[in-house]
């Protein structure tokens, strides 16, 4: 067992780490408090080679692996929550089903642009009355002559609006349930696809999250993704890939967060000494930091799974629920060190607590995680 980051690994952790700090952090803040979405900083990394990480160069992706997506998801999000999610959403929820259950045409197609940065992917399962109980959607999806036709709407969809490609599942025969369901590829530009109302959020508010709305919207037949019945299945297999994503964005969250506490408590004098002379903040620093090394080792060892090819959707269920929750309590403490001034927006560890928050709830929440995770452990 070698816990130690291959030369590729570090190469790739460090490139991304320049990245966030020079391209993504100076603008941070601004663009949290105005909720805006900054697709420059999106064409950088394209020139970076970010948008394709795990995909093979045959369809334009870096021919890296999935650890190496997650430490770049990490990095990103240690700067930047919004910007890790974006990546995140893109390549698990959007790459990974194409590339999994895409004909060669649908991967030459679809993957390579969204691998090359020139498009953006975006996944689209929950609507507004089926959230954690995705069978229960109802947007329908019928043949007509060469043509599927979809209509209803989605809802908290993540690069809403910017993303050009959509994976959209719907309904084919309420009366089968989840063996109706199918998946779609759909274009921004298919007749009676439109965008819809732009989330307000709590955190990551400058990720893009919108409602997608689908009236009469016509999508060629060659763009159904698997076949018609499998598509529960395959939004169920691609979350068990992309929930890891969350775990890399949320462990990205927790050691920035760390980072300025560690900084602000060597700097911070109180009682004539700086607060990292304080047991109280020792104690509070140890415990973070072990968290994150425990969450880290969870979120590693579910990508070096999937890279090997041996199951990983029970440690992935894992990653993401004790990474978030670690991601939650670490933003927490890290205002605690940093005391008002932690509470005031001046200071980057609220937008941390903030963006943090989100990481339980969605790709399932961690009530959901500890289904599937319990689900493994008690079937017969
Ligand atoms: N891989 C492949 N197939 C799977 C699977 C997996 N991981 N999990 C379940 N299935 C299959 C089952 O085998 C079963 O198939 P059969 O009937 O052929 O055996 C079928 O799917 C139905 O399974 P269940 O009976 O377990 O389904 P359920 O209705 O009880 O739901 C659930 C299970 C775990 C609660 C599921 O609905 C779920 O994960 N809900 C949460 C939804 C979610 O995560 N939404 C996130 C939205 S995306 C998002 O948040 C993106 C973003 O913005 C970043």
């Amino acid at each position: 067992m070698n816990f130690l980051l291959s030369e590729e690994h570090q190469m790739m952790q460090n490139m991304v780490r320049e990245f966030a700090l020079n391209e993504c952090e100076p603008t941070a803040a601004q663009r949290d408090e105005d909720e805006s979405f900054d697709i420059g900083i999106w064409r950088k990394m394209a020139e970076l080679g970010l948008c394709g990480i795990p995909w093979p160069e045959e369809y334009g992706g870096a021919g890296a692996d999935y650890l190496g997506y997650v430490i770049a998801v990490e990095e990103l999000s240690r700067v930047d929550a919004s910007i890790g999610v974006t990546l995140s959403a893109h390549t698990s929820l959007a790459g990974w089903p194409v590339y999994k259950f895409g004909t060669e045409v649908q991967k030459q197609t679809y993957l390579r642009a969204m691998a090359e940065g020139r498009s953006m992917g975006a996944y689209c399962l929950t609507e507004p009355g089926s959230g954690s109980d995705a069978v229960g959607m109802k947007t329908t999806a019928d043949l007509d002559g060469d043509e599927w036709v979809l209509n209803g709407s989605k809802v908290f969809i993540t690069n809403g609006g910017y993303a050009d490609i959509y994976i959209v599942f719907a309904q084919t025969n309420s009366e089968l349930k989840h063996k109706g369901i199918a998946a779609f590829i759909v274009e921004k530009s298919f007749p009676g696809f439109s965008v819809g109302k732009k989330e307000k959020k709590l955190g990551i508010r400058s990720s893009a999250t919108t409602e997608v709305i689908f009236t009469d919207c016509r999508v060629p037949k060659e763009n159904l993704l698997g076949q018609v019945g499998e598509g529960f299945k395959i939004a169920m297999a691609t979350l068990d890939g992309g929930r890891n994503g969350i775990a890399a964005q949320a462990l990205g969250i927790a050691q920035g967060a760390l980072d300025h506490a560690v900084r602000y408590a060597k700097e911070r004098v109180q009682f004539g000494k700086p607060i990292s002379k304080l047991q109280a903040i020792q104690f509070k620093i140890a415990d973070m930091a072990t968290k994150i090394e425990a969450a880290r080792l969870l979120t590693y060892q579910a990508a070096w799974r999937e890279d090997k090819g041996i199951p990983y959707g029970l440690q992935s269920a894992m990653s993401k629920l004790f990474a978030s929750d670690t991601a939650m309590d670490v933003t927490v403490e890290a205002v605690q060190v940093f005391g008002g001034y932690g509470y005031s927006r001046e200071y980057p560890v609220e937008r941390y607590m903030r963006d943090a928050k989100i990481t339980q709830i969605y790709e399932g929440t961690n009530e959901i995680q500890r289904l599937v995770i319990s689900g493994y452990l008690l079937k017969d």
